[in-house]
């Protein structure tokens, strides 16, 4: 079964047996960008958040048939080496990684945070981010590097 999907501005197509598998496997396994993660793979976690038409999405339990004819942003369609997002940037200036391994998710549940509140509170990031996982405990710094970017620095 092949789908032609629109991811970062690219047109692919892939081919696959199951219209139900997860968009993550497609974009990790088929397309061979790793911005995504696989963190739970339950929707739980976030680690694999992707922007789906502008919204923040989960791609572990996002069917990849059903994104067919949509927009796909990963993290690699954020930004590039040379010219990073603001988060991008931001996320590195304030040093908020420390295993990196949700920093996908917190990065794209910003960015879609930002495309509707350019200036949010503390109180307002910690709202869109609660549902991504961070086992570092690096929270703190995600916060101020979304403050950062949004050009409010805390
Ligand atoms: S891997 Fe998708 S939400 Fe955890
Ligand atoms: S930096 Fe390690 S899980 Fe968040």
């Amino acid at each position: 079964m092949k789908f032609t999907l629109d991811v970062n501005g690219k047109r692919a197509t892939i081919d696959v047996d199951d219209p139900g598998m997860p968009l993550l496997y497609a974009l990790r396994d088929h397309m061979g960008l790793h911005g995504p993660r696989f963190g739970c793979g339950l929707g739980q976690c976030g680690a694999c958040t992707v922007h789906v038409d502008g919204r923040a999405m989960r791609s572990c339990v996002t069917p990849v048939a059903s994104v067919a004819g949509k927009h796909v942003v990963t993290l690699e369609g954020l930004g590039t080496p040379s010219k990073p997002h603001p988060l991008q940037l931001a996320f590195i200036e304030e040093q908020a990684v420390q295993c990196g391994y949700c920093i996908n998710g917190m990065i794209m549940q910003a960015a879609a945070l930002l495309q509707t509140n350019r200036k949010p509170s503390d109180d307002e990031i910690k709202a869109a981010l609660a549902g991504n996982l961070c086992r570092c405990g690096t929270h703190l710094r995600i916060v101020r590097a979304v403050k950062r970017a949004s050009g409010t620095p805390a």
